[in-house]
């Protein structure tokens, strides 16, 4: 029996997340998993109604689920970042989820903007760390000294023109934000791409940077990269700056397996990762701790354009489920899903965004009908 908190969140959120568990049911029945679903309200509606995002009573009750199932938040009505920062990045940090495990994998029959490239060129892991980087919210808004002087002169005259203290609130003009690289933060993540490579029998491991500019954060990284890469013989390594990378995504996908990077990079190299692989309505992703609470997400965002349409595609969302599956230990039970995902998309049955006239809850069923099919075998 696996306890497991749900958040349906924003736009089209609570229609992918009832697919994902009618799905994440199904293979359940077959595999004799049981579960028992705890909702949780979190998103725009909650915060507008409560002024909440996250209260510290509701992250100790989560804390005590075997893992956290999240659809996702945004919306139009709340300023951009509340809700980001207050829920899921929040559960991020709270729960020390530093591995964010991006599986880029183009399934037969889908159609990906590369020309000529086949399911088997299109198969890597991107292993984001999900803790560090610019992600840490260090940083401030700031007078410049010169900006003080050139203040100073004109304050009299707008203080007597609109009666405001431009010295004051507001007049910040210069901004910085500080990322972060710790040796420790920087070697579980990239102990974990190489265990993971082990694990997939994948022969190379990539690591991303910019460490020919930000010298500091990233020379760090590369260093422990050089260091845990010693200890894992037969696996090859490489670095690759962060700009050249998005090249190399485009142009020749099946020299990647394994790819570990720092958050930032990470976040905008996974939205190519998720266009190669055929669209973002087929990306998930795990928020991992291994020692600890993890949490399972589609890559995409709530798209409230689309929200109750029957539009949205859940396979990312379902694909989510799978990887937490296998997180909790349920390796068969994850295999199913995935294998039920391929032959469903395969046979057709898909949703527009991926060229075809299905409905989300079209697709859903489908994948759970298939989940129970292949179970019986
Ligand atoms: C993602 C998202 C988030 C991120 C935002 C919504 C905070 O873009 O999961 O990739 O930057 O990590
Ligand atoms: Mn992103």
């Amino acid at each position: 029996m696996y306890r497991i908190a749900v958040i349906p969140g924003d736009g089209v959120g609570p229609e992918v997340m009832q697919e994902g568990i009618k799905v994440l049911e199904a293979a359940g029945e077959a595999a004799n998993i049981d579960f028992e679903w705890v909702r949780y309200p979190f998103g725009a509606e909650h915060y507008l109604a409560t002024g909440e995002t996250l209260s510290e009573d509701s992250l100790k009750e989560l804390s005590r689920c075997d893992a956290i199932y999240l659809a996702a938040v945004g919306d139009p009505r709340v300023k951009p970042g509340i809700l980001e920062q207050g829920i899921l990045l929040r559960l991020r940090f709270y729960f020390d989820q530093y591995v964010n495990l991006r599986p880029v994998r183009l399934y037969p029959g889908i159609p990906t903007p590369l020309k000529d490239k086949k399911p088997e060129d299109i198969n890597f892991f991107v292993v984001r760390e999900n803790t560090e980087d610019f992600y840490v919210g260090v940083g401030a808004r700031v007078t410049s000294a010169r900006q003080r002087e050139e203040l100073e002169v004109k304050r009299e005259l707008y203080e007597l023109k609109f009666g405001v203290d431009i010295t004051k609130e507001g007049s910040e003009e210069v901004a910085f934000q500080i990322g972060v690289i710790s040796r420790e933060g920087a070697e579980r993540v990239i102990r974990y791409a190489f265990e993971l490579a082990k694990r997939e029998r994948m022969e190379r491991v990539t690591s991303v940077d910019k460490a020919n500019v930000l010298t500091h954060v990233y020379s760090l990284w590369r260093e422990v990269f050089e260091e845990v890469a010693k200890e894992y013989e037969g696996i090859e390594t490489e670095h690759n700056y962060v700009d050249a990378i998005t090249m190399y995504f485009l142009s020749m996908p099946e020299h990647f397996r394994v790819v570990v990077t720092p958050n930032m990079f990470g976040d905008i190299i996974t939205d190519l990762g998720a266009q190669i692989q055929g669209g973002i309505g087929l990306a998930p992703s795990g928020n991992i701790n291994p020692e600890g609470v993890s949490m399972f997400e589609p890559v995409h965002g709530s798209a409230p354009n689309l929200k109750g349409k029957g539009l949205a595609n859940p396979v990312a969302q379902i694909l989510a489920g799978a990887l937490m599956l296998r997180e909790l230990g349920e390796g068969e039970a994850a295999k199913l899903v995935e294998q039920a995902v391929a032959e469903t998309l395969r046979e057709g049955v898909r949703t527009p965004d991926i060229g075809g006239s299905a409905s989300t809850e079209q697709v859903g069923s489908a994948i759970a009908e298939k989940v129970k099919a292949l179970a019986e075998g």
